[in-house]
């Protein structure tokens, strides 16, 4: 079932306290500026310091857009250098104290030449790919410190009054949300890098959607855009639309994480976004695995993971 947005979602996000990687531009600079329109704060970290910084300026000078009392602070982040994004992290602190929403938007696309048949050749082999590597940690390990990094900063400080929190289902205002994507849903040929970093993002989700409103208190749901019209994905644009598929611009992506920000229920989604409209795909995952995997192997499944509980007992 499709996701409405309600009229209230950007009412919501003013004062709140947002961090964010790659937000120079595309979906990330989209939110950006829909989020300071709306009187949020804004830590906007990237390594384009010149589309980072010229955005936060053209923002601040624009009188409409800051009516609301929005801010925004831009820092040089590269998120392969923990300590770079550690300091993001730290500004918005350091200025609000708390922070509400944190979105690691940096990722990059297919590094080309080690899968097409031209380029894996046995001769290949000899040069270690090292782009496949640096690209992983771009888009995979980057995420899983950026997270580490929020909810220490996010978490409610007495882990017993968190449980308790959990589990009389009070709302929770503080979330992260993850960026995974189309290729994080099902098979994306010729794009195995991508294919496995987004994917990757998903067991972020899964692992998290159980644990961290309990243990932290921090709600953390995923986007799965498909085509969004950003510069990433430039080369097909026109050969998208040319076949008549239905295409995101970044406000659609933008809006459905405003309303992860601020819905202080919403937690575990994964929400496909195509051609403007959402939909959970992990209520629909989890309701008919029993017509995909079977009634008894559903159950066992059920099984194992009451017996897994939190985890505690894995380490
Ligand atoms: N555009 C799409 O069709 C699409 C679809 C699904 C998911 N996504 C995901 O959405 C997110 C945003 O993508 P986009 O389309 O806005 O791309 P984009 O290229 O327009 O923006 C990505 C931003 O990340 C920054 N960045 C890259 N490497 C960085 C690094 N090491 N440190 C700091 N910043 C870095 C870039 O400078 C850029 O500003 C990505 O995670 C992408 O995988 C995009």
């Amino acid at each position: 079932m499709d996701i409405q947005i309600p009229d209230d979602v950007l009412t919501k996000v003013k004062g709140k306290v947002i961090v964010l990687t790659g937000g120079a531009q595309g979906i990330g600079g989209t939110l950006v500026k829909m989020a300071y329109t709306a009187g949020a704060h804004l830590f906007v970290g990237d390594w384009d310091v010149e589309k980072g910084e010229a955005l936060a300026a053209s923002l601040r000078a624009d009188k409409d857009a800051s009516a609301n009392g929005g801010s925004v602070t831009f820092q040089r982040v590269d998120v392969t250098d923990y300590k770079s994004q550690l300091a993001l992290f730290e500004a918005a602190i350091t200025a609000h104290g708390h922070i509400d929403t944190a979105v690691p938007f940096a990722a990059a696309g297919e590094p080309r030449g080690f899968f097409e048949p031209d380029a894996l050749t046995v001769e290949s082999l000899q040069t270690e790919p090292t782009a496949i590597r640096d690209r992983l940690e771009l888009n995979v390990l980057s995420v899983v410190y950026f997270c580490r990094i929020a909810l220490a900063y996010m978490r409610n400080p007495d882990p017993e009054d968190a449980q308790r929190a959990a589990d009389a289902k009070a709302p929770m205002p503080r979330s992260i949300v993850l960026i995974s994507s189309l290729a994080g849903i099902g098979e994306n040929p010729g794009v195995p890098v991508y294919n496995t970093s987004k994917h990757a993002i998903m067991g972020l989700l899964r692992s998290f959607a159980p644990y961290t409103p309990v243990r932290y208190n921090v709600r953390v749901n995923a986007m799965c855009p498909s085509a969004t019209n950003t510069r990433m994905i430039d080369s097909i644009t026109g050969a998208w639309v040319a076949a008549g598929l239905p295409l995101n611009e970044p406000e659609h992506v933008a809006q459905f994480i405003l309303l992860c920000a601020v819905d202080e229920q919403r937690n575990g989604n994964a929400i496909y976004i195509s051609g403007g409209k959402g939909v959970d795909v992990e209520e629909g995952y989890l309701q008919t695995m029993p017509q995909w995997m079977g009634q008894q192997h559903t159950t066992e499944l059920a099984a194992t993971r009451v017996f897994s509980g939190l985890g505690d007992g894995w380490v």
